[in-house]
């Protein structure tokens, strides 16, 4: 016998497939000819670089970054250290940071500051998902896939406790108390 929880379908895959297909035409509207490297951030942010990358044209280059800031939680532990690095010299390049949710903005704000240390000729960051209930640090994001309510979601790359990023759609938890 297991206690479970139930997923509430947020945002269907074909809603999620129809805007990133539009947010990867906007980055390279934004960007012009010029080759675009999309840094992921793991994992979360996985499916979204897939789906983004396939629908956009040009040269479009692919790295990862992986910081831990929830350490396997529903919270965010108010810190953020780089588990991995990219690897690429960004210097010069366009670079489009790639994030599965900006929740308290804190995350974002820290990568957004190290990287321009590294004088990329353009940052821009695509977030799949935001909650602006949620939000403690005012941190720009150019694209934003869909503004959610401040829920615990997973699906399309986010997880819970690493289950669910398999999901082709985003959706809510509901802890059961019954047994599953
Ligand atoms: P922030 O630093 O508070 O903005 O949190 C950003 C990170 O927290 C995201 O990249 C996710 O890894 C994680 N996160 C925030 N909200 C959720 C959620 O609802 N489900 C799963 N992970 C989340």
């Amino acid at each position: 016998m297991s206690f479970g929880e139930n997923l509430e379908t947020l945002i269907p895959a074909e809603e999620i497939q129809a805007r990133v297909a539009q947010i990867a035409k906007d980055i390279r509207r934004d960007v012009g000819d010029a080759p675009i490297l999309l840094l992921c951030v793991l994992k979360g942010a996985f499916p979204f670089l897939a789906d983004l990358a396939k629908n956009m044209d040009g040269d479009v280059l692919f790295d990862f970054i992986q910081v831990s800031s929830w350490a396997g939680g529903r919270e965010s532990t108010g810190s953020v250290r780089i588990k991995k690095d990219h690897d690429f010299d960004i210097k010069g390049m366009h670079v489009v940071l790639v994030e599965d949710i900006v929740d308290s903005g804190l995350t974002l704000t820290y990568l957004r500051e190290l990287l321009a240390t590294r004088q990329p000729a353009s940052l821009r960051v695509a977030a799949l998902l935001s909650k602006p209930d949620a939000r403690e640090h005012n941190v720009p994001v150019e694209y934003i896939g869909f503004e959610i309510e401040n829920r615990f979601v997973v699906g399309y790359g986010l997880d819970d406790g690493e289950r669910f990023r398999n999901l082709p759609y985003v959706a809510a938890v509901i802890p059961t108390s019954e047994p599953v």
